[in-house]
């Protein structure tokens, strides 16, 4: 079941500005889980599942879009030149396929170079077969978006290698958190929040949580592993339970937060590690700093190669994310527990 949904939303279209696709899928799978559903003007699908009584708000954040490129200009020829949507570096662009959201496919070309560390988006162009800028035009349009096209492999064992697991994982997780509280009497009010732009620096989760003012806030998103040849030193590895963040580049896990989500793996035997990302923030960072300020943390699914069309995780971090976050709802997050 859980795999199944992963496929469906790691092989979705879905660059940031475009969530629609993910979207709908979401609102699908969260039908008969939920108690409201809404889209807010940025494009947020948020869902409610209330709790019996008036309980704590807390607010789950996974981000629905992915990185990708957008059309900037169409020559006499048909070439596509482009821009980046979120962190995208050229290397990893080449030989691969992107989509549009019209199902046109491209591929890349570059200008020729004397040297390859003089590879830059600007020396790059989108081949989508075209054979004259007008029947160019007929499929692309400037300002289109295109993102990674790539199937999902996920039953190839535990691992998962996949596009856009940053943050479909996310999005799993939280959808399966719904399903698995159905029936269940929790002490909080949950607002789920599949966000859109995190890539293009963490702007829906930035008004949804304004709009959802929640007492606590917890994002879920993939963070690097240190867990490969020679690879910069990080204490995160595939496998071994999810992470919990103490720090990355947009907020400093709340203490109490952090503290809580330890206490909690440790009560429940779930496999956790602890996160520290030198690089990349995630929607942690504006849920933190919303009106007054939200006391806040991370569950990250460590992940390799993370902003390619080949991401790798382990199918166990993902259900173990979840197990954790449902343990954490079974607890008032409120101002007593924090
Ligand atoms: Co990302
Ligand atoms: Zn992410």
């Amino acid at each position: 079941m859980l795999k199944e949904l992963l496929k469906k939303l790691l092989e979705a279209y879905g660059p940031a500005g475009n969530e629609g696709p993910v979207r709908e899928i979401l609102r699908k799978e969260v039908e008969g889980f939920a108690d409201e559903v809404k889209v807010d003007a940025l494009g947020n699908l948020i869902v409610v599942r209330k709790a019996a009584g008036a309980g704590p708000r807390v607010l789950l954040a996974a981000h629905m879009d992915e990185i990708g490129v957008i059309a900037t200009h169409i020559d006499e020829k048909g070439f596509v030149r482009f821009s980046n949507i979120g962190g995208v570096s050229p290397y990893v662009l080449l030989g691969q396929r992107v989509v549009f959201e019209n199902g046109t496919v491209g591929t890349f070309g570059t200008e020729k170079l004397d040297d390859i560390k003089d590879l830059k988006l600007a020396k790059m162009f989108i081949d989508i077969g075209a054979t004259d800028e007008k029947s160019a035009r007929e499929k692309v349009s400037v300002g289109d978006i295109a993102g990674f096209q790539r199937d999902a492999r996920v039953d190839g064992g535990g691992r998962i290698i996949a596009k856009s697991l940053d943050d479909r994982s996310g999005c799993a997780v939280l959808v399966q958190v719904l399903k698995e509280l159905k029936g269940r009497d929790i002490p909080n009010q949950v607002y789920v929040v599949f966000s859109v732009q995190e890539e293009l620096g963490t702007r829906g989760a930035k008004t949804a949580a304004y709009g959802v003012n929640p007492d606590i806030g917890i994002a879920v998103d993939v963070t690097g592993t240190g867990d490969t040849p020679e690879a910069h030193p990080m204490a995160v590895s595939l496998g071994k339970g999810p992470a919990i963040k103490v720090k990355d580049s947009s907020v400093i896990a709340h203490p109490r937060v952090r503290q809580l989500m330890v206490e909690t793996a440790k009560e429940k035997g779930i496999p956790y590690q602890l996160e520290v990302l030198e690089r990349g923030g995630t929607d942690t960072g504006p849920i933190h700093l919303t009106r007054e300020g939200v006391p806040s943390g991370a569950i990250s699914i460590p992940t390799r190669y993370l902003h390619t069309p080949s991401e790798m995780a382990d199918i166990d971090d993902i259900e173990n994310a979840v197990k954790l976050i449902v343990a954490l709802l079974e607890k008032p997050l409120g101002e007593k527990v924090l």
